[in-house]
């Protein structure tokens, strides 16, 4: 929160809130002036020349003058690699043990006195300076990551003793350059008094000179992220933001890279505040020869270790479920339409907008509650006088289709006396500095304690609080302010870096817990509701978060600005984030802050209506976000919009299961069957959604027409039934009334029939060519497996002929079949 977050509680709040924040701020820069450890003399160490190697199944391991690196390829052809003797767990990203070494896979010795590891999907070389290299089996270069170099406080005068030989640059960046007295190990082998304990360090990365970035968690600027400066530290940006705000709420060191040679994911699974600096490459650069992009990864503290998956997109992403989880999948209803509001105000007024939606014929699936609702702000509790009868509430709604989801926010009014702050003071819940007496900061109810998420008694605890918001009707929650967040007129809004936290019994500081607090706080959120409802599959979705976040839920995209820069911020955040794995997400429909116009409101909705979570929302202060209150020529379109969302509701349920099966997020770029096109690699406006569809947005002001830039193969102008051939770029129209969509030629979608069954929908394949598709069937809100069906489609003599593809061969589709494009 700055000045203009700060004004606005102010208002809300009154002044007095205003001075706890100031006071908050000078206490934080109290605590930490005392509870870390002074800066001091550094020294900086490279790992020098390689000693010896011992293999062992999947790689081995290799001692080098001033350090060792272990090395692991798995089966599935994911690398592992962690310097200094870090080993992949403990790790908050993933979701179980390390997978499987390659029991084929060993160090063996290469020329030029380095080691390789050859396995069936990539090789991994090992250059005797510690530089790890990955090529493809046809031995192309994928990632090239050069040595590292660390800084380790030393108790006496520093002394530089690297020799230079790859690190890469070193200038310190200031940024949170204390050391770590806590947590980590370095089992730095060089003479000299070495503070024992964590050394920030650097690790420069080659990657091929066409490459592109993606990634880094939730980005406002992508999502192809150009060159720059990327910090990984979860921050509440402090209002609306835009393209040029950095870093948002949800940072995560994963990188998707793209070139002609492969894709690969590459995780440094460590929690600390860093930076990613990226620079993209250029072909024949200078005398002809390439320059490689770069990636500069820089960490305050914490273990130097990396995941790489390779392989095809989907591939690639399949790898990292299997890594970090799959992802939660949402109960059926929360693919349907949904709205928010902060100021609601009263069950009057949710009413009122409910029946505004009912009376417009308009569909609805959840209202979500802010913290309005409360009673004084305070989490957990009811405004009663508000919300005189919120379960009677609950169930009037469900009885019209229309689910309740409440926000949560981490802080707890620090009140003796406060039921729920006296039970987290007596579950010793709260996050405590150095000196053990408990960290206060300012958040809506005023003083607030925080639960620490890293202990699992507290996360127990937690979750079992989640019983008080299921008696009152509430469907699913909704984690906020959760970075966490406290207001501060300066500095960082957030908690000292010295509070101490549980992090599983290990101890450590909120440098090392930060980026995974909400992450916590989601698996105690989520594990809360499995158990007090073992019958319904939680609703989660969470603002800030970590890498395998998508185990207990989805995201959104927080208090993205009103305005056109907005929007496309919006798509940039959904499509990254269904990079680094978290496949369920979207934006607030129509800005978080001030008013949209009819136009910008409309093209919002109209782009929110095919993104995961479908949500409209705004600020306490800001303009109304009703359909109808933008005219009626906005409503009949913003109708068209709802109606196209609910056809394809069976679309939904099958991309939801997909992402659970297959890591494969419902909305990827439209390079993704593709990644070797590179203008596809750069078209940032539009994106697919699942196999069958190509989405083109409007995100410009005044368009009636847009550029669609087609992967290969026949697509079809659903609204038209024209059929275009990529790959090349086509003009469509796009007038107030829709966006382009396109579907491939082929494809095989469930859709919602006029009746309400599903039916499917095929478009023609090209001559000569086949098609399909899969359909996964609703089966509710419960844990109910359910079947993968497949489907072919194929032309006979001009007509399409589609079949169900079984174990035993082909059948009738069983399914009504609409045949379109012909
Ligand atoms: C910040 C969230 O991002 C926003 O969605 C919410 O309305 C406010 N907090 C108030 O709870």
């Amino acid at each position: 929160m700055d000045g203009r977050e700060l004004v606005r509680s102010m208002k809300v709040f009154g002044a007095v809130q205003g001075l706890r924040a100031v006071r908050s701020a000078w206490r934080r820069r109290r605590t930490d002036a005392w509870g870390l450890p002074p800066l001091g003399a550094e020294r900086a160490r490279v790992p020098g020349l390689a000693v010896e190697a011992k293999p062992a199944p999947g790689g081995g391991t290799v001692r080098f003058a001033r350090s060792t690196l272990r090395i692991c390829v798995s089966s599935g052809g994911t690398v592992f690699w962690g310097w200094d003797g870090a080993g992949p767990l403990p790790s908050y990203a993933l979701a179980g043990e390390a997978p499987d070494a390659d029991p084929r896979a060993f160090l063996e010795p290469d020329t030029d006195g380095g080691w390789r590891i050859v396995s069936e999907r990539v090789t991994v070389t090992v250059s005797r300076h510690g530089a790890v290299e990955l090529r493809t089996p046809g031995g192309v270069m994928l990632r090239r990551d050069l040595p590292p170099r660390w800084w380790e406080p030393v108790t006496g005068p520093g002394e530089d003793t690297a020799a230079g030989d790859g690190g890469g640059t070193v200038a310190g960046d200031g940024e949170g350059a204390r050391a770590d007295a806590g947590a980590g190990a370095v089992a730095g082998n060089g003479a000299g008094a070495v503070v024992p304990g964590s050394a920030r360090w650097v690790q420069r990365s080659e990657v091929p000179a066409d490459a592109r970035f993606f990634g880094l968690g939730g980005r406002a600027a992508g999502p192809r992220l150009r060159d720059g400066s990327y910090r990984l530290w979860n921050t509440d940006p402090k209002g609306g933001f835009g393209p040029g705000d950095d870093p948002l709420y949800l940072t995560m060191p994963v990188q998707f890279v793209v070139s002609d040679a492969g894709t690969h994911l590459a995780f440094h699974d460590n929690s600390w505040d860093g930076r990613v600096t990226l620079a993209e490459g250029e072909e024949g650069a200078g005398s002809g020869h390439d320059r490689p992009g770069t990636s500069e990864v820089r960490m305050t503290g914490g273990p130097l270790r990396c995941w790489v998956v390779v392989g095809t997109p989907a591939r690639v992403l399949h790898g990292w479920a299997a890594l970090t989880g799959a992802p939660a999948l949402p109960p059926s209803w929360a693919l349907g339409p949904q709205h928010a509001r902060w100021g609601f105000g009263s069950a009057r007024e949710v009413r009122r907008v409910v029946a505004g939606y009912r009376e417009r014929g308009l569909p609805l699936s959840a209202v979500h509650l802010d913290i309005d609702h409360y009673d004084g702000h305070r989490v957990f509790t009811v405004d009663r006088e508000r919300f005189p009868d919120l379960p009677g509430l609950a169930e009037e709604l469900r009885e019209q289709g229309v689910r309740l989801v409440s926000i949560v926010d981490p802080a707890v009014k620090a009140e003796p006396g406060d039921p729920l702050y006296d039970g987290g003071s007596a579950a010793d819940a709260f996050v405590k500095d150095a000196r053990g007496q408990e960290i206060r900061g300012v958040v809506w109810p005023g003083e607030c304690a925080y639960p620490d998420f890293t202990d699992p008694a507290v996360r127990k605890w937690w979750g079992g609080l989640y019983e008080e918001r299921l008696r009152q009707g509430f469907a699913g929650v909704w984690h906020d302010m959760n970075e966490p967040v406290s207001f501060v007129p300066f500095g960082d809004p957030t908690l000292p870096r010295s509070a101490r936290h549980a992090l599983e019994g290990r101890g450590g500081d909120h440098r090392e817990a930060h980026n995974v607090y909400a992450l916590t706080m989601a698996e105690a959120g989520y594990e809360g509701l499995r158990r007090l409802r073992p019958d319904e599959r939680p609703f989660l979705f969470s603002r800030s978060g970590w890498a395998g976040m998508q185990r207990y839920g989805g995201t959104w995209s927080g208090d993205v600005a009103t305005g056109w820069p907005g929007l496309r911020a919006s798509l940039s955040l959904v499509l990254g984030l269904g990079l680094c794995g978290v496949p369920y997400s979207g934006p607030d429909v129509g800005g978080f802050d001030g008013s949209p116009s009819p136009e910008l409101f409309l093209r919002w909705y109209q782009l929110g209506a095919w993104l995961p979570l479908f949500r409209t929302h705004a600020a306490i202060d800001a303009g109304r976000r009703e359909p109808w209150e933008f005219g009626p020529e906005v409503l009949e379109h913003a109708r068209a919009a709802l109606a196209e969302r609910e056809r394809l509701r069976p679309y939904f349920t099958t991309l939801a299961r997909l992402a659970r099966m297959t890591g494969a997020p419902y909305v990827r770029p439209v390079w993704w069957g593709a990644p070797e096109d590179r203008v596809l690699r750069d078209c940032e406006d539009a994106f697919l959604l699942g196999d069958a569809l190509l989405v083109a947005p409007v995100l410009t002001s005044g368009a009636d027409r847009r550029a669609v830039r087609l992967p290969r193969g026949r697509w079809y102008d659903t609204a038209t039934g024209r059929a275009y051939e990529g790959p090349g770029q086509v003009l469509l129209d796009a007038p107030l009334s829709r966006v382009p969509v396109l579907a491939r030629a082929g494809a095989v979608l469930p859709v919602r029939g006029e009746g309400g069954e599903p039916e499917l929908e095929v478009w023609a394949p090209a001559p000569g060519r086949t098609g399909g598709g899969l359909v996964v069937r609703d089966t509710g809100d419960g844990w109910e497996p359910a079947a993968i069906e497949r489907y072919q489609s194929r032309l006979v003599d001009g007509r399409v002929v589609v079949e169900r593809v079984t174990d035993d061969g082909v059948e009738e589709p069983g399914l009504p079949v609409r045949v379109r494009g012909l």
